[in-house]
């Protein structure tokens, strides 16, 4: 769990040329969906590339509480013999999500619908954000929940012994509430639909298919209709992760910046539902090429290559793409900020509610470093300064939050002055070796 250590500071120094190949960990939605679903299925799913980050390593620890046996054969090779649907037994401890909003998200939806009481926790980070956006629809299947005001854990939720099954539409795009639905209609006897207005990360889907549930998706009036069908007896899976695009985003975009470099990050997954970074780039005109195209695990995989792309212009980022790089926004706002012209990012306010707020995080510390942000409730816009005129030199906040601190260590990397961020432990929810991988590529932290 992070925020509960001692905080580590940490400072990035301009970088020579970023050279070599990165190989990056494995996706970290997938990690967690790999064994939330394995614990459900009957028998033993073997994982490998599994993400060995606080946030996966909790909720692994979550489906042992649940009365599934959770064992690390070897690095990122793992194994989940699982309980089945509706097998999860009372948790004698609280459960705690660390950081992970995604963890707990998922798991309180898997454990819904059967008739146990949980407590959830979390870090401090955590701790401050909404949870009604998944309580309020597990209501309709009977569960009940007790928070803290806000709708904020700690919580504790009583699932409904005699679940019925949902219908519901979508108020916000979430793959994680999307999630919760379809993993707590599991349980539940008949047909759980769920509508999306806009295409959300839809591994949940792929992996529920695999495990052998009866799903659908079609296209009705331009919405996502998902129809699943409860009570399967869901199939252990082989499962190879793919390497995490979410994480690939900080090399490429430290390769694009900082001069002379060439970077190959190989194996990256491009689900069109988590690509819109790398339309986006191409479109700023990075040098950013997909090579060695292919299918793996029924998802597309390139190698993806960087280099040095001292002409980048500022762009309008659609907001219909924002769902497809929700997570990647902060580190393409220091790419803003070293491209010529203005980048404006529209349709974005989830980013306010992520491990922290990420407009006001980031603004705050680009503008500390001698970049100019604007912003509204709904968008913001970097001013770009062009190719390595970023002055940097300040000091900025992660706010618990392992993106901030790794976006600003890559905004160091191109600037004129070093950048340090008051706390980079978080970047252990997400990217454990981030400091090694990147410092191997020509990277200068401390
Ligand atoms: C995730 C969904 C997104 C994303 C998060 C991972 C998932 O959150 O930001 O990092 O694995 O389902 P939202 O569902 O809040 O958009």
């Amino acid at each position: 769990m992070s925020g509960h250590g001692t905080p580590m500071p940490m400072t990035s120094l301009p970088a020579g040329p970023l050279s070599g190949v990165a190989e990056v960990p494995g996706d970290k939605s997938i990690s967690h969906r790999s064994l939330i679903l394995g614990a459900m299925a009957v028998g033993e799913t073997r994982i490998t590339g599994l993400l060995e980050g606080e946030d996966v390593i909790d909720t692994a620890k979550a489906m042992r509480a649940f009365g599934a046996e959770v064992i690390q054969h070897g690095p990122g090779d793992w194994s989940v013999h699982g309980v089945g649907v509706g097998g999860f037994a009372e948790p004698d401890q609280v459960i705690d999500c660390g950081n992970s909003g995604t963890g707990v998200r998922l798991i309180m939806g898997a454990a819904a619908t059967t008739g146990i009481a949980v407590t959830y926790t979390g870090d401090a980070s955590l701790n401050k954000r909404p949870m009604a956006r998944v309580t309020d629809p597990l209501a309709l299947f009977g569960t009940q929940a007790v928070g803290r005001s806000g709708g904020r854990l700690p919580m504790t939720l009583v699932g409904a012994a005699d679940p019925v099954p949902v219908r519901y539409e979508l108020p916000v795009p979430s793959a994680q509430v999307k999630s919760a639905v379809l993993l707590a209609g599991l349980n539940a006897p008949g047909q759980t639909v769920v509508i999306e207005e806009e295409a959300t990360r839809d591994h949940t889907e792929r992996m529920l298919a695999g495990f052998g549930a009866e799903i659908t998706v079609e296209e009705v009036d331009g919405k996502r209709v998902i129809t699943l069908t409860g009570q399967p007896e869901l199939s252990p899976q082989v499962i190879a992760v793919p390497r995490d695009p979410s994480s690939a985003a900080f090399p490429v975009c430290a390769a694009l910046i900082v001069p002379g470099s060439d970077v190959l990050v190989p194996g990256i997954g491009l689900n069109p539902t988590r690509a819109g970074l790398f339309t986006t780039l191409r479109e700023m005109g990075a040098d950013l090429t997909y090579e060695n195209e292919r299918i793996e695990g029924g998802e597309p995989v390139a190698d993806l290559r960087a280099r040095y792309s001292p002409d980048m212009k500022g762009v309008d980022v659609p907001p219909e793409r924002a769902a497809s790089m929700i997570d990647e926004y902060p580190v393409l706002s220091v790419v803003a900020a070293n491209a010529s012209g203005r980048t404006l990012m529209a349709g974005v306010k989830e980013m306010r509610i992520k491990e922290s707020d990420r407009i006001d995080a980031m603004a705050v510390g680009l503008r500390a470093n001698g970049v100019t942000v604007d912003e509204g409730e709904d968008w913001w816009a970097v001013e770009g300064l062009g190719a390595g005129n970023v002055p940097g030199g300040a000091a900025c906040q992660s706010h618990l939050d392992h993106r901030i601190a790794m976006s600003f260590m890559v905004l160091g990397m191109a600037a004129k002055a070093p950048v340090r961020v008051d706390d980079g432990a978080p970047i252990a929810t997400s990217f454990p070796i981030f400091v090694p991988l990147m410092t191997e590529l020509g990277a200068k932290l401390a």
